[in-house]
């Protein structure tokens, strides 16, 4: 590197190595960021990007390499020691004290170092408090973080973030579960941190947004790395080759459809208080309803009434023609129902279980009262999920928390599809998922409905709405504006549904 290009340089990375157990997570990466860039940093589930960044941020020790931050060589043995940096990063995965208050986590770990001899809290309060502003929140320094949704919370993260003064903020997948609104706001506020000469670098498995906000690609592949595009003079399929080794074979699609079968699931003016009202539709064996919306258009609790994790205040459910009652996930599991939640850290995996347990979990559930299934068995199941899902892990027997985010999230798939269920619910199926595998599990969808299954796929993404989907249910504000054959809807007919406007409006 030139005297010249360093000038503007605020990180180096160089040589780094880590390795875990059955891993080389990064096989000596270099990595450099300047003052006011947004750097993207892309790479397959389990290549290595927040291996590198938790190293950046004092949370891994290197096996070997140098961190240099302003021209100065620094080591990073503890998370505080990087923030006192400068690096602040915000988490993949939410790493919040749920039982705290917003302005208590966001000075977690830090309170007993403060200058102030005791802790004003009064005085953070209201330092928080003006940050929250500034992100346009409706909830306050004073609010206790597990009465959040997942959008929210990461909100905090973000404002974590704002509270320090960085020199550099790595946002780790920061918008997986935001609103559109919410997104602005974001790419407002790195907006403004550019502008103060912040180093920023941005983890993201959409293109998108990639493309919209950054100004260079860096690229991870097996813990390797492979490079820097400069994003205005590079495209996606170049981005996409870089990353997995070849172009998207988008011929590969599976497009397997069937004619529909019987009406497997109706569903007739269901209610749940304001969450949603009066929504109907049927669902027949062999199809896949995608139902798409804004965040907080009552799919997620749709699914989750159906499933039996809410009780609905009107309305009726027949399944195979059997009016129903289901008033728990245990109940919806007998009657052949699965749901890939939407918050799969919370409510889809035992962390601390190997993923061959995490997969066979349900059916060890149900097997209570049937035949035990042998340990060689849940293996079988396991490596099948594994080579289906692309499941990258060392073997069986590593830890879940031990995976990416990516990877966990195909591990909470499999443990639904191993159970062989009649109607399945996935909630944002790809969240988090890298472009190649992403296609492979839209291409997974569409062969489990032309095996029989009924399937419901809620998504916020159009494209993979109109990819996966038979015929797709529109929701505005809890109510399912109309239900739309996918090979004559439009982009337009969708947007307009979900935005309440148009001849389908309410
Ligand atoms: N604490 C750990 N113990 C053991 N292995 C780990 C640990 N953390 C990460 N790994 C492994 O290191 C590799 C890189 O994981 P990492 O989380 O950095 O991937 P990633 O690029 O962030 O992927 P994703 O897009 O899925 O988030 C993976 O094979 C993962 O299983
Ligand atoms: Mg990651």
């Amino acid at each position: 590197m030139t005297d010249t290009a360093a000038a503007g340089t605020i990180l180096r990375l160089e040589k780094i190595v880590k390795t875990f157990p059955g891993v080389r997570a990064l096989d000596g990466v270099d990595f450099e960021l300047r003052r006011g860039e947004v750097h993207a940093l892309m790479g397959e589930n389990g290549a290595g990007k927040s291996t590198l960044m938790k190293v950046l941020a004092g949370m891994y020790q290197p096996d070997g390499g140098r961190i240099h931050i302003d021209g100065l060589r620094c080591v990073l043995p503890t998370p505080i020691a990087a923030k006192e940096q400068g690096v602040i990063l915000v988490h993949q995965e939410l790493s919040l004290a749920e039982e705290m208050t917003v302005a208590e986590n966001i000075f977690l770990g830090e309170l007993p170092r403060s200058r102030f001899g005791f802790v004003d809290w009064k005085v953070l309060n209201r330092r928080v408090g003006d940050i929250l502003e500034t992100l346009n929140v409706d909830f306050g320094p004073r609010t206790k973080v597990n009465r959040l949704s997942i959008a929210k919370k990461q909100m905090v993260e973000i404002a974590r973030a704002l509270t320090h003064d960085a020199k550099v903020v790595v946002f780790d997948e920061p918008t997986a579960s935001l609103t559109d609104a919410e997104k602005t706001v974001l790419f407002d506020i790195i907006g403004d941190l550019q502008e103060r000469g912040v180093g920023i670098v941005y983890i993201s498995h959409r293109m998108e947004e990639i493309f919209r906000i950054s100004d260079r690609i860096s690229i991870l592949r097996d813990g390797s790395y492979r490079g820097t595009l400069v994003t205005a003079e590079t495209d996606e399929d170049e981005v996409t080759r870089a990353m997995i080794g070849r172009s998207l074979d988008l011929s590969r699609t599976s497009d397997a459809r069937v004619a529909p079968g019987e009406v497997r699931l109706a569903v007739r003016d269901l209610s749940c208080g304001k969450l949603f009202r009066d929504v109907s539709f049927e669902l027949r064996a062999g199809e896949v309803l995608g139902f798409y919306g804004l965040i907080g258009a009552g799919r997620t609790e749709i699914a989750e009434t159906l499933f039996g994790l809410r009780r609905p205040s009107a309305g009726t459910v027949h399944l195979d023609g059997e009016a129903v009652r289901i008033g728990s996930p245990a109940e919806a599991i007998a009657r052949g129902l699965s749901l890939v939640p939407e918050s799969r850290k919370e409510q889809g995996l035992v962390l601390g279980m190997n993923c061959r347990d995490n997969i066979t979990l349900p059916q060890i559930d149900r097997m209570t009262s049937g035949p035990f299934i042998s340990g060689a068995r849940e293996v079988e199941i396991y490596d099948k999920y594994q080579a289906r899902l692309e499941i990258k892990a060392p073997s069986w027997r590593t830890m879940v928390k031990n995976l990416s985010g990516g990877n966990q999230q195909k591990i909470v798939i499999g443990k639904w599809l191993s159970m062989a269920p009649r109607v399945l619910i996935v909630d944002e199926p790809t969240r988090g998922i890298d472009v190649g595998s992403k296609s492979e599990i839209h291409n997974l969808i569409r062969e489990l409905a032309a095996s029989g299954l009924a399937v419901i796929v809620i998504s916020s993404e159009m494209p993979e709405v109109l990819r996966v989907s038979d015929r797709i249910a529109a929701m505005h504000e809890g109510r399912l504006v109309t239900v739309f054959e996918r090979d004559v809807v439009t982009e337009d007919d969708l947007i307009q549904a979900i935005s309440g406007i148009g001849e389908h409006a309410a």
